[in-house]
């Protein structure tokens, strides 16, 4: 993915970041997502006065694009402030559900003033637990 496109699509995750329902953590996080023939689908956190009922931006993306019928991706961008140096990266249960559909995706990490990181799934989640252990 090119410098130029990886900006914009830091823009549009910042965007939609500002439409997270984030009352408990008052974490904001937007994501996009980009199928292989280029489509966007964007997505924030989304929490609920019951703490574990939250959802991760990430996965709103995803199920946003898996329910328009998109199965491929190649890059997911994440966007979120960030604590000192760290970027935030996808947490556990959003690592797993991106290996599950985007398993070769570039994984995207940015802070508010579009400094970013790439990482692969590999680096992420090695070793992972995937479709491939269940379907021949
Ligand atoms: N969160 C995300 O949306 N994505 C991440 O990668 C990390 C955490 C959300 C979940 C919760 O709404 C808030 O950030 C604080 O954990």
């Amino acid at each position: 993915m090119k410098k130029e496109e990886i900006h914009e699509l830091i823009e549009k995750a910042k965007l939609v970041r500002e439409k997270a329902y984030a009352p408990y953590s008052n974490y904001k996080v937007g994501a996009c997502v980009v199928t292989s023939t280029g489509k966007v689908f964007s997505g924030c956190n989304v929490e609920n006065a019951s703490y574990g009922g939250a959802i991760c931006a990430e996965r709103v993306a995803i199920t946003k694009a898996i329910s328009e019928g998109e199965k491929s991706f190649k890059a997911i961008v994440v966007v979120s402030q960030s604590a000192g140096k760290a970027k935030t990266a996808p947490c556990g249960f959003c690592r797993q559900f991106i290996y599950e559909f985007a398993s070769e995706a570039e994984v995207i990490t940015s802070d508010l003033e579009g400094n970013y990181q790439i990482f692969s799934m590999e680096t992420l989640l090695p070793h992972a637990f995937g479709p491939k252990n269940l379907f021949k």
